[in-house]
C-alpha cells in the first residue's frame, strides 16, 4: 500500500502501541572544504548544510505486532528508533509510545521499553553478563522473584547457561549478542526497538535470536520494530514492512506484496574452470558482473533451475550458488521514488536543531 505524507490505513479497535505522525529530525551541518584553505574560508564564511535524517515519518502499531523497517543505508531507520526511545528531540512532528510521549522519559514508559542495537554494547565488558543482569534488576527494581523468572526464561530460550558467568570480552558474538537481548528484557518490556539485532553474527546465531525474537514476542504481546539488512530476518519474523527513504515512509504494507514485486529474479554467482566469453553468458539470463571467469547472473525466478541446470551442462562450472537479491538492491529497484535528493544548503543563520 502506497501511502502520501501524514496518511495511516484506517483501523478499528484499540488504540495502538505506536502512534507517529509527521515526526522530523534535521541536523544543520557544517560544511567545510578540504584543506587549509578550506578551513580559512570557513572561517570568513560559514555553509551549513540541512540533513533530514527524518523528514515526516507516519506510522501506527497495534500492541503484539511486528514490522520490519527497512530502507538503505543512512535511510533513517536509527534515528527513528532513537526518537521513539526518547533518547533524541524530534524537529517537529508527534509520537506516542504506550500512550506515553517519549521525550518526556517517563519512568512507566522507560520501564516498558527497551531499545537494543547490534552495533553497540550495552554490556560492561569486564565482568560477567549475569553481574550487568543485577545491576539491570536494580536500575528497572526489578522484584526478587520476577527478575528469577526472566532469568531463568531467558536462558532456556536463549540457551544462555554456561555463557553468563564468563567475562562477556570472553564470549563469541553471537553469545555477547544473546546475553545483550537478555540483559534488555530481563524486564519484560512492551515495547522492543531492535536495531539489526543480527548484524555480523554467523547464520546459526541469526536463527537463535530469530526464534528468540518471535517466541519473547508472542509469549508477552511485546510489540516490536525491527530494523535489519538480512532479508531473511524479515521474511521470518515480519508479516508487515514500513520502508524508509531519505527520512520518509515511501512504503507500508505486507512484506508478500513487496516480495511478489521484487522477485522477478535470482541472483547467481559462477565460477567457471577457466574464461568464459560474455556472450556465452548472455545467452543464459542478464549478465550483471563479468571477470573472466567468474560472473554474476540475474535469472528469472520461476526459471532459475532449468536455467541453471542448462548453465552447468553447456560451460565448464566450478561452483554456482543461488541467492536472492540484496535488499538492499530490491528496495532501491521497488521503491525508486524519493532517490536522489541532495542535501540541501540552508542560510548559515539557521540555529542548529
Ligand atoms: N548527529 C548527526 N548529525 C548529522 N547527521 C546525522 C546525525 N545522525 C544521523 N545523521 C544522518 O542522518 C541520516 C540517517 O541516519 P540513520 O543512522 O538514522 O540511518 P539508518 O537508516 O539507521 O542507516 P544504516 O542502515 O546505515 O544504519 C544519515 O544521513 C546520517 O548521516
Ligand atoms: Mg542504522
Amino acid at each position: 500500500m502506497q501511502l502520501g505524507p501524514g496518511s495511516v490505513p484506517p483501523r478499528d479497535g484499540p488504540p495502538p502501541a505506536v502512534r507517529v505522525r509527521d515526526l522530523a529530525r534535521h541536523y544543520v551541518v557544517h560544511r567545510k572544504a578540504p584543506g587549509v584553505l578550506g578551513s580559512l574560508r570557513a572561517l570568513v564564511r560559514r555553509e551549513h548544510d540541512l540533513v533530514r535524517a527524518v523528514d515526516g515519518v507516519t506510522f501506527d502499531l497495534a500492541e503484539g505486532e511486528i514490522v520490519g523497517f527497512l530502507g538503505p543505508n543512512g535511510a533513517g531507520k536509527t534515528t527513528t528508533l532513537k526518537l521513539l526511545s526518547g533518547l533524541l528531540h524530534p524537529t517537529a512532528g508527534e509520537a506516542r509510545v504506550l500512550g506515553h510521549d517519549p521525550w518526556r522519559r517517563d519512568h512507566v514508559l522507560l520501564r516498558q521499553l527497551s531499545l537494543v542495537m547490534g552495533q553497540k554494547n550495552q554490556l560492561w565488558w569486564d565482568i560477567p553478563a549475569r553481574e550487568t543482569f543485577l545491576l539491570n534488576k536494580e536500575i528497572y527494581e526489578i522484584p526478587d522473584r520476577q527478575y528469577r523468572e526472566s532469568v531463568d526464561e531467558l536462558v532456556d530460550l536463549l540457551d544462555l547457561g554456561r555463557v553468563l558467568d564468563v567475562q562477556v570480552r570472553r564470549l563469541s558474538l553471537g553469545e555477547r549478542m544473546k546475553c545483550e537481548l537478555a540483559a534488555a528484557l530481563l524486564h519484560r518490556p512492551r515495547i522492543l526497538f531492535l536495531d539489526e539485532p543480527t548484524i555480523g553474527l554467523d547464520v546459526v546465531a541469526q536463527k537463535a535470536i530469530r526464534q528468540f525474537i518471535d517466541a519473547y514476542r508472542r509469549r508477552h504481546r511485546a510489540t516490536v520494530i525491527l530494523t535489519s539488512h538480512y532479508m531473511d530476518d524479515v521474511k521470518e519474523l515480519c508479516e508487515r514492512i514500513v520502508v524508509i527513504d531519505h527520512g520518509r515512509v515511501i512504503h507500508d504494507g505486507a512484506l508478500a506484496e513487496v516480495v511478489a514485486a521484487f522477485a522477478g529474479y535470482r541472483v547467481v554467482e559462477v565460477r567457471f574452470d577457466r574464461a568464459v566469453a560474455r556472450a556465452d553468458l548472455e545467452a543464459h539470463g542478464v549478465v550483471a558482473a563479468h571477470d573472466g571467469a567468474t560472473a554474476t547472473l540475474h535469472l528469472p525466478r520461476e526459471e532459475v533451475s532449468a536455467r541453471a541446470a542448462r548453465l552447468l551442462s553447456s560451460l565448464p562450472v566450478a561452483d554456482l550458488t543461488i541467492e536472492e537479491p540484496p535488499i538492499d538492491d530490491v528496495i532501491r529497484q521497488v521503491f525508486a521514488t524519493g532517490r536522489g535528493r541532495a542535501p540541501e544548503p540552508v542560510d548559515s543563520a539557521v540555529a542548529p536543531t
